[in-house]
């Protein structure tokens, strides 16, 4: 029977859900009995319908790495998160300027504050669920456009999945905020790697700059690995080819 896709509460534009499928199947090949390694979690999604019950997951971007901390130490509940988007959703409805006001006291408020449900809202009520960060770590994602975002049907959606995400969370997933480096040198053999870093070549933000050194150094500790790895890349767009999978 095919299993639906557990899909995160936040959300970003190298969010990998349709892939999970396809990804799940190449990892289930591994028979991994170890941890569940992601050196560039994101939004979490692949590890989320990994099944694994013991998990090491770290991102550069604290932002989503203290929101699922704040998920598995419960201070960040489903009921938190439905009250806290009626309040703010309210807000934004009310607001002046079609709720760009709004949006701008939430977005300078996190920008000051970094609060994991401000976080929340922003990535749903930012445009295309996109999230980027300006050179000084600040939110760098217009609004929607849509004042009436925070809609009861959207919150229960939303709060539905900061429950599922809650459920497969336990006490044997351990969730960090280093450079990749740190990461993978501590997988064993039994682990598996799933390594989905910043595209080289392509967009860069505060927290997805991304050189060749860097793909060097992946490089270089994935070979040295004993554990088995999955690396998601690009191999070509209208324009080029990404010459570092020649090179390396
Ligand atoms: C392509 S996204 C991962 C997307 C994820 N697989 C998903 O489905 O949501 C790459 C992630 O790597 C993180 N990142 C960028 N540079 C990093 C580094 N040097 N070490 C660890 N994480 C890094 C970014 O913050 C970003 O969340």
């Amino acid at each position: 029977m095919e299993m639906k896709t557990i899909v995160p509460p936040i959300k970003s534009q190298g969010i990998k859900t349709k892939l999970v499928p396809w990804i799940m199947d190449v990892a289930d090949k591994a028979h991994s009995n170890g941890k569940w390694i992601e050196p560039f979690m994101g939004t979490g999604v692949v590890a989320f319908n990994s099944g694994f019950k013991e998990a090491l997951l770290n991102d550069t971007n604290p932002h989503i790495i203290n929101f699922y901390k704040g998920i598995q130490d419960g201070t960040i509940t489903p009921a938190i998160v439905k009250h806290y988007l009626e309040k703010e959703g309210k807000k934004l409805l009310t607001a002046d300027d079609n709720g760009y006001a709004y949006f701008k006291e939430v977005r300078d408020r996190f920008n000051k504050d970094f609060s994991s449900l401000d976080f929340l809202f922003l990535s749903r009520a930012g445009f295309n669920g996109m999230m980027r960060f300006g050179g000084k770590g600040n939110w760098n994602i217009p609004f929607c456009k849509k004042p009436n975002r925070f809609n009861q049907a959207y919150i229960t959606k939303i709060v539905n999945q900061v429950s599922k995400v809650k459920s497969v969370i336990n006490n044997h997933w351990i969730f960090t905020n280093k450079n990749f480096s740190d990461i993978i040198p501590v997988a064993t053999k039994d682990d598996i790697i799933y390594c989905d870093p910043p595209y080289f070549g392509r967009y860069v933000d505060y927290y997805n700059g991304w050189t060749e050194q860097d793909e060097e150094l992946l490089f270089n500790l994935l070979s040295e690995t004993r554990a088995k790895f999955i690396l998601s890349t690009w191999h070509h767009n209208d324009y080029r080819d990404n010459e570092m999978i020649k090179k390396l």
